[in-house]
């Protein structure tokens, strides 16, 4: 027997390339890169409320309301939220990808996870920018409260 009357290996399949943006690309990259700025802001926000001034003691509703009377800090928390929930919701896109084998399924599971992060997503961002410490005042609100919203 010689080499040509071997069959040939089968070819491998190409790669199957659809048109238009590659988004399990985008989201491997996505992936990386919200990875290193949410180590960022996670360790950043750790920071600033449990090791500055009087760490975790000093954490009351005064404290966050400072916090989202400051543009930087509603922007940081904000940013935090947007990368890490859809981080997290595509991270668990991923692995219902891989464990679910039932197509129907893991279409419903997939768009659970994108509605639920979506809807969160939104919440927390007008909770974020409409915060009003004033909303809350009642006749029993701390002393500072009722002099700063007088
Ligand atoms: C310190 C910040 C973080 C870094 C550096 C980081 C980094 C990463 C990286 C590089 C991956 C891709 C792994 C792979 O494809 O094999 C990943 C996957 C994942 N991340 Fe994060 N991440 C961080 C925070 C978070 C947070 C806050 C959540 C939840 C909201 C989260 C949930 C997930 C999930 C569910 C996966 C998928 C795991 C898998 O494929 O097995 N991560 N993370």
């Amino acid at each position: 027997m010689t080499a040509d009357t071997i069959a040939a290996p089968r070819s491998p399949r190409a790669a199957v390339r659809r048109k238009g943006p590659n988004l399990e690309k985008a989201g491997w990259l996505y992936m990386r890169i919200s990875g290193l700025a949410l180590i960022i802001l996670i360790f950043g926000h750790l920071f600033v409320n449990l090791m500055v001034g009087d760490g975790i003691h000093g954490i009351d509703f005064a404290f966050v309301a400072g916090k989202f009377a400051s543009p930087f800090w509603q922007w940081w928390d904000v940013l935090m939220l947007w990368l890490a929930l859809i981080h997290g919701a595509n991270g668990m896109r991923t692995i219902v990808n891989d464990y679910v084998t039932h197509a129907k399924i893991r279409r419903v599971l997939v768009w659970a996870l994108w509605l639920s992060a979506g809807f969160l997503i939104v919440l927390g961002t007008l909770v974020v920018f409409t915060f009003d410490p004033c909303l809350g005042l009642t006749e029993d609100s701390v002393a500072w409260l009722q002099e700063v919203c007088a």
